[in-house]
């Protein structure tokens, strides 16, 4: 047998962020220089971070604290639509404090917010008339199920939608031929490296945010499109945020990091003298008791009842404003490093090495 008639002849390298650094570039510019703002479905954020959209990191409370802050909550789906439009009110309402030039803002200068949809169509319409931008939140986009429902949904709406999650450049290519790019306001990438996730484990099944970035900049470079690319999941530390935005990312989705502020809605648990909060992923035992987004993952066919999530409990660590202040210093610290001045610049300022990894023994020496 050819070696290229096996499986392996053709394997693609998945990286991941240990496995990946930037290098040092000429720069020109000062520190005031740089800008990083993105813009997503028409609206600036000053600051490109997006939270997970889970019941426990994004209810109104964060969306409230991260847009006051630059960054944009999208509301998870774990709950009724009267539950998820009275949570889109909540921050739609919020009067925004004078003198706040970080904020978030709709064309009417309120709050902006995003809103988690799935392939109930008549919900993603109700939930649309509150929310500024729909994100489907699917483990995987691509199927060809959730392309109709999000076609009757842009059909109804009139609204552009962020699509994903995705991972590979084939599917990125197929359901930008099958939605439109016209209706696509972002593609959300990852799948299988969330830090919550067991996906991977049980199914073999995956994406890392860095090679699922990858792909979708190869796939919008092959249809000749520029359309804003979300790396979602398995973002620890401010290193895999400058390494998505390296290999091509506009903005980054965090749950993790999100989950351990204050205003995530995860509960506050005491141990040992330190305080910790609850995080699940929405695949796990706890966020499916909700029954509310069990068609994030497939049906088994015995009721949705194969788990892709865990809980975990991570230390609590203050208020979201200081988080979103110390990452953008730090997303512009990488910046500079690299010469870039924008957020759009920086994946063609970016040179990557790759770390060798440690060499493994194997078998008894
Ligand atoms: P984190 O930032 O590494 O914690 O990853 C958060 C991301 O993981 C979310 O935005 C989802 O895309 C994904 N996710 C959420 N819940 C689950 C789950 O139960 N299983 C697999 N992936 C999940």
């Amino acid at each position: 047998m050819e070696i290229n008639d096996s499986k392996f002849g053709n394997c693609k390298t998945a990286y991941s962020f240990d496995e990946l650094l930037m290098l040092p570039g000429y720069a020109q510019m000062s520190p005031k220089d740089i800008d990083s703002s993105a813009v997503l479905n028409g609206i600036t954020l000053k600051s490109p971070f997006l939270s997970a959209a889970m019941d426990t990191v994004t209810g109104p409370e964060m969306a409230i604290a991260l847009g006051l802050s630059g960054g944009l909550g999208v509301i998870h789906r774990n709950c009724s639509t009267e539950e998820a439009l009275a949570m889109l009110r909540e921050v739609k309402n919020f009067k925004i404090p004078e003198g706040n030039s970080n904020a978030t803002k709709d064309a009417s200068g309120r709050l902006a917010v995003g809103i988690a949809i799935s392939s109930e169509v008549e919900r993603a319409i109700e939930v649309a008339k509150e929310a500024d931008i729909l994100f489907t939140d699917v483990a995987s986009f691509h199927n060809q199920k959730i392309f109709d429902a999000v076609k009757k949904t842009i059909d109804a709406t009139g609204k552009q939608i962020v699509i994903g999650n995705l991972g590979t450049e084939e599917g990125v290519m197929h359901a930008v031929k099958e939605i439109g790019a016209e209706n696509i306001s972002g593609i959300k990438v990852g799948m299988g490296s969330g830090s919550i996730c067991t996906t991977t484990d049980v199914t073999g099944v995956g994406s890392p945010v860095p090679f699922a970035v990858a792909e979708a900049v190869s796939a919008l470079k092959k249809l000749n499109l520029s359309i804003p690319i979300i790396a979602d999941g398995g973002i620890r530390k401010p290193r895999d945020i400058a390494i998505s935005f390296g290999l091509g990312a506009s903005f980054v989705m965090l749950g993790n990091i999100f989950a351990r502020c204050d205003e995530s809605p995860g509960e506050k648990v005491e141990k040992n003298g330190k305080y910790y909060k609850v995080y699940w992923g929405m695949g796990s035992k706890e966020a499916r008791s909700k029954r509310a987004a069990l068609d994030r993952y497939q049906d088994s066919g015995k009721g949705k009842n194969i788990e892709e999530g865990i809980k975990i409990h991570v230390e609590s660590e203050g208020p979201v404003s200081d988080k979103v202040e110390k990452m953008t210093y730090q997303l512009k610290t990488t910046m500079g490093y690299i010469g870039a001045r924008k957020i759009s610049e920086i994946r063609a300022k970016a040179n990557f090495a790759v770390i060798k990894p440690k060499g493994e023994k194997i078998g008894v020496e």
